[in-house]
């Protein structure tokens, strides 16, 4: 079927042509409308379900889509010696990549410019499957237990009521925290407001553990280092920016994949041996800590390069999932508390938001050459029956007649031993404030300034007894901090 204009025809989704999409089919040419208006109650039962739930956390972003080239080494020595991960053997060997970078707190439409940790989430597209590296902007963060990551975004959320974000809030659940010292002493210094996605570093934070061929493990913790260099705005460069709209940093990368002026960052990772190390002063495990560099040495892996931009930001942004669970052969979880709870979140969210086949999405699925071949079946918007193997009818294992039947042997799981009491308890090694003290002192002068006036700006905000709260903690982490802050509140320390 053509039209005048030479157009492909509009149709519905059941493919049938439309003749009239600027008016519903009434009694007369005043109305009242007919039931049967069937092709105007599809349209607009489809719009009214246009959204999925917004993430919970991270629900403004940014996608694009680029490569990973693995050096073939970590650091000086072949990445075998480390891990058997097949995406870091091969020098040169490239693997397709999804990135999405976040803002945490603001909603789906919120501003780009505000303080808030970003999002740095990478999926790769392995010969072996997904695996996501699902990070942020800034190496630490607030709480070292998963079981207080509700009430961290809560506290960072808009109140319950007034529906405004809050510092009373924020700095009354931080007070009563004490790891969060350090994640704080980041984020209201001018890193907390990096100018744009393309000039920002990635750290996984949490620890993760990569195993050999042999079955050995070591700890390890990622970093991606920008190729386009760190630049962080001041609030007042912020709210500029932030007056001239709310999405500049989407813009930026959009604009610079377009142009072909494609960002790269480089991977890194630190490697400690797989045990406590009681010789340190903070547990390895603690993902409220950094790794000297000096004693840690950061080795490069790869370079990540974007070079194309979505062409659905609903199929591509919206409906994209990562998780911490999403691993490799040769690359591990390790013991830390909040990966594991991160790991059961992911997913688990996923299911609700975009629902339980979000699996099946061509965004999530493995790359293409990489067989899915499960039992599962049916489900909200199941539209695909994964490989059952020669039959069709068996979709359980084990079968005599046909079937899917598990891998063989030689992958061989990395089987940790654990022992000790089950309790419920805090690390012994928490030292919360040697390391946010250390970051007081080495950042340069102009961030230091703008950290200790921006904590003034909103403990200002406060009541006494968290001023209070507040200043006794940056003491502990640092004299001058913990004096310039009571300085500027007229307080003493
Ligand atoms: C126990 C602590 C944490 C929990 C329970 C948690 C949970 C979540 C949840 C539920 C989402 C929404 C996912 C979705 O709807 O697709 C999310 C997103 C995200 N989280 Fe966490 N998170 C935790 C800590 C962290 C940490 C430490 C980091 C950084 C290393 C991080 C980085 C991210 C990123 C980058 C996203 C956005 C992923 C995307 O772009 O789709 N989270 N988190």
């Amino acid at each position: 079927m053509t039209n005048p204009e030479s157009k492909p025809v509009l149709t519905t989704r059941q493919g049938h042509p439309v003749h009239n999409n600027a008016q519903q089919r009434t009694v007369g040419t005043r109305g009242p409308a007919t039931l049967e208006n069937y092709q105007f109650l599809e349209k607009i039962a489809h719009f009214d379900r246009e959204r999925v739930p917004e993430r919970v956390v991270h629900a403004r972003g940014f996608v694009a889509h680029g490569e990973f080239e693995a050096y073939g080494t970590i650091g000086e020595e072949p990445a075998a010696v480390y891990t058997r991960a097949k995406l870091f053997q091969i020098k040169g060997e490239r693997t397709p990549v999804s990135v999405r970078f976040s803002t945490v707190i603001g909603g789906r439409d919120s501003s780009e410019a505000a303080r808030d940790p970003r999002g740095f989430a990478v999926k790769f597209r392995t010969a072996d499957g997904n695996w996501d590296l699902v990070g942020n902007n800034l190496p630490v963060f607030f709480i070292r237990d998963a079981i207080k990551f509700p009430d961290v975004i809560h506290s960072l959320k808009p109140d319950p009521i007034t529906f405004k974000q809050e510092p009373n809030r924020i700095f009354d659940f931080m007070a009563g925290t004490p790891e969060s010292m350090h994640m704080l002493t980041w984020l209201f210094s001018p890193r907390g407001i990096p100018a744009n996605y393309r000039t920002q570093d990635g750290f996984g934070v949490n620890t993760y553990r990569m195993v050999n061929a042999a079955g050995e493990a070591v700890l390890v913790k990622y970093h991606w280092k920008s190729q386009q260099g760190i630049e962080s705005m001041t609030e007042e460069q912020a709210a500029v920016v932030q007056g001239q709209g709310l999405g500049h940093a989407t813009q930026d990368a959009y604009d610079a994949i377009e142009r072909g002026d494609f960002p790269k960052w480089e991977l890194h990772v630190q490697i400690m041996s797989d045990d406590e190390h009681p010789e340190l002063d903070f547990d390895p495990l603690d993902d409220t800590k950094t790794w000297p560099e000096d004693v840690f040495p950061l080795r490069a892996v790869g370079m990540m390069t974007l070079n194309q931009n979505v062409s659905s930001f609903f199929n591509e942004n919206e409906q994209l999932a990562f998780g911490t669970g999403v691993l490799v052969d040769g690359l591990d979880f390790s013991d830390d508390k909040m990966l594991i709870g991160r790991t059961f979140s992911y997913s688990d969210t996923q299911r609700y938001r975009i629902g339980p086949n979000y699996l099946q999405l061509p965004v999530n699925a493995p790359r293409p050459g990489v067989k899915v071949a499960t039992n599962q079946e049916g489900g909200p918007m199941s539209f695909a029956v994964d490989n059952r193997g020669a039959s069709p009818h068996i979709n359980f294992e084990p079968s005599s007649v046909a079937g899917l039947a598990t891998a063989d042997d030689s992958y061989q799981e990395y089987r940790p031993f654990v022992s000790g009491q089950i309790v419920k308890a805090p690390i012994a090694r928490q030292n919360n404030y040697a390391q946010a003290g250390e970051r007081f002192r080495t950042m340069p002068q102009w961030e230091r300034d703008d950290l200790v006036a921006n904590m003034i700006n909103l403990l200002g905000q406060c009541d006494k007894h968290i001023q209070e709260k507040m200043i006794w903690h940056f003491t502990q982490c640092d004299e001058a901090y913990g004096k310039r802050v009571a300085d500027g509140l007229g307080l003493t320390v």
